[in-house]
C-alpha cells in the first residue's frame, strides 16, 4: 500500500521535536481509549471497524438499487445535512470533472438538497428536475432534522406530480435510523427501500456506511475501492503506537502540540479545485468533534492559488494565530501544456517547457515557504494521487485522527451538543409546539 505521509518538518518555528515527543505518550494513550472504547462517548465507535464490518448482503442490496435507479435517472437528489452529505460530496466532488453536469457521462449525476433553506435554490432546483428523470436519496440519521425534512417534502410532491406516487416511491430509497424518527416512520408507510445508518456511527463518521456509499455508486463509482482503502489505513492506525509509522498519531500529536502553543485555527489548504469538499467535510468532522468547552482549534480552509489572491495577505502579515495544513497531491489524472507563442504578448513562454502541474507545484511550495518565514506553521499531508483507494484512505486517517485528537484534547469528540441551541430559537421563533 502506497502510504499516507505526514510531515512536519514545516512547524519548528512553533513547536520542536521535543514537544511533539511529549505528545508521542498522549496520542497513544488516547489511542488506547479509542480501541478499548473506554472514553467518553464509547457508545458512538462504530465507524473504527466499519470497513473491517461492512455486512455484504446490504452492499449487494445497495449495488442493486443502485443499478435499477441509475437506469432510469439522469440526475440523482441526495437530501442530507452535515454529516448525511458532506461525505458523499466529497468524494463525488473529488472524482468527477468539474465540468460533469454539461457533460452527462451517462451516470447520474448528483445534486444536493436540505442541506439550504434558500427559497431561490429550491426554486432553480425544481425548475431543473421538470427536465430531468430523477430519483432520490434521502439520508437523516435522526429523521427529525428540519432541512431536510423541508427538502424532501418539496421534492417528494415534485416526484410525485411528475411520475405518479407509485413511480415516485420506486424513485426514492431512505437512509435513517433502524427503527426511530419520522422519515423511518414515512419510509415504511410509503414502502421506500430503507438502508440503516447503524446507532454507533455519528453523522460526521458515517461516510463509510450507506449514507457516503450509495450517492458515491450512483455517481458511478467504485465503493469497494473506497473500503478497501479505508481497511488498509484501519490496519496502518490500529497497528502502530510509532508517530513515524502511524500518520494518524503524528497528525494527532502534531495539531494538539501546536494548538498548546497557541495556535488557534487550522487552514486545510489545497492546489486542487476539486478537493473543495474535503476541506468541506473535514471541517464538520474536526469542528464539530473537538469545538466544545470553550476549547478546540477552529477548522478553516484555503484553496490556493484561488484563495492567495482574497486570503493571502491575512496569512502573510495577519494576526498570527493559524497552521496550515495542505493537502497534496503528487500526480496529476490528465496533463495541459501552456502553448507557446511566438509574440511572448503575456511574457509567460518561460513556463512552456513546464506542465500546469509543476507550475501549481512551484507555487503550492513558494506558498509554503512564504507562509513559514511569515510565521505559520505548515503540516503536509501527501498523498500520490486522488482515487477511490486514496480517498478510502484519507477518510479513515482523517476519521481515527480525530477520535484520537479529540481525547488528547480531553473532550468528548463523539457528541454535538451545541448544535442544538439554534434549533431551539428557530424553532421558538417558527412557533413549532411545545417551543
Ligand atoms: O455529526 C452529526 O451527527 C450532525 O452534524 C449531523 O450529521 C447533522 O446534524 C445531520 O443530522 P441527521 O442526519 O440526523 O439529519
Amino acid at each position: 500500500m502506497e502510504q499516507i505521509r505526514v510531515k512536519i518538518g514545516h512547524t519548528a518555528n512553533k513547536i520542536d521535536q521535543m514537544v511533539v515527543n511529549q505528545l508521542a505518550a498522549e496520542v497513544v494513550a488516547a489511542k488506547r481509549t479509542l480501541l478499548e472504547g473506554t472514553g467518553a462517548g464509547n457508545d458512538f465507535l462504530g465507524w473504527v471497524n466499519l470497513p473491517e464490518e461492512i455486512d455484504s448482503t446490504m452492499l449487494a442490496q445497495l449495488k442493486a438499487d443502485v443499478a435499477r435507479l441509475s437506469a432510469k435517472s439522469q440526475v440523482l437528489v441526495v437530501i442530507g445535512i452535515g454529516g448525511s452529505y458532506l461525505g458523499a460530496r466529497m468524494v463525488i466532488e473529488a472524482l468527477q470533472s468539474e465540468f460533469a453536469m454539461a457533460q452527462r457521462g451517462g451516470k447520474p449525476f448528483v445534486v444536493y438538497a436540505g442541506h439550504t433553506l434558500g427559497e431561490d435554490y429550491y426554486s432553480q432546483l425544481l425548475k431543473f428536475l421538470d427536465n430531468e428523470d430523477y430519483s432520490v436519496a434521502v439520508i437523516s440519521k435522526s429523521g427529525t432534522t428540519t432541512e431536510p425534512a423541508v427538502a424532501f417534502r418539496i421534492v417528494k410532491a415534485h416526484l410525485e406530480q411528475k411520475y405518479g406516487k407509485a413511480e415516485a416511491a420506486s424513485r426514492i430509497v431512505a437512509i435513517t435510523d433502524a427503527a426511530k424518527g419520522a422519515l423511518h416512520g414515512i419510509a415504511v408507510k410509503e414502502g421506500y427501500p430503507m438502508y440503516v445508518i447503524p446507532d454507533n456511527v455519528g453523522g460526521r463518521f458515517s461516510v463509510l456506511t450507506p449514507v457516503g456509499l450509495l450517492p458515491i455508486a450512483m455517481a458511478g463509482y467504485d465503493v469497494d475501492r473506497l473500503l478497501a482503502g479505508a481497511r488498509d489505513m484501519r490496519k496502518v492506525c490500529i497497528a502502530s503506537d510509532s508517530l513515524e509509522e502511524n500518520p494518524a498519531l503524528m497528525y494527532a500529536a502534531v495539531r494538539n502540540a501546536l494548538y498548546r502553543n497557541g495556535v488557534k485555527v487550522e487552514m486545510m489548504v489545497s492546489a486542487l479545485p476539486s478537493l473543495r469538499y474535503m476541506a468541506e467535510w473535514w471541517k464538520q468532522l474536526y469542528g464539530e468533534s473537538e469545538g466544545k468547552e470553550h476549547k478546540g482549534l477552529l477548522p478553516h480552509s484555503l484553496s490556493i492559488t484561488t484563495d492567495l489572491h482574497s486570503m493571502g495577505q491575512y496569512v502573510q502579515e495577519g494576526e498570527r494565530l493559524m497552521m496550515e495544513t495542505f493537502v497534496k497531491v503528487k500526480s496529476p489524472k490528465c496533463r495541459v501544456p501552456v502553448p507557446s507563442d511566438e509574440e511572448n504578448l503575456d511574457g509567460i513562454n518561460y513556463l512552456v517547457s513546464k506542465t500546469l502541474t509543476e507550475i501549481n507545484d512551484c507555487a503550492t511550495e513558494g506558498t509554503i515557504e512564504a507562509h513559514v518565514a511569515g510565521g505559520v506553521p505548515v503540516v503536509e499531508i501527501e498523498v500520490e494521487q486522488v482515487d477511490e483507494y486514496t480517498l478510502g484512505q484519507l477518510i479513515y486517517f482523517f476519521e481515527f485522527a480525530c477520535g484520537v485528537s479529540g481525547y488528547t484534547l480531553g473532550v468528548n469528540p463523539f457528541d454535538q451538543p451545541g448544535v442544538e441551541a439554534y434549533k431551539k430559537n428557530m424553532f421558538r421563533l417558527l412557533g413549532k409546539p411545545g417551543f
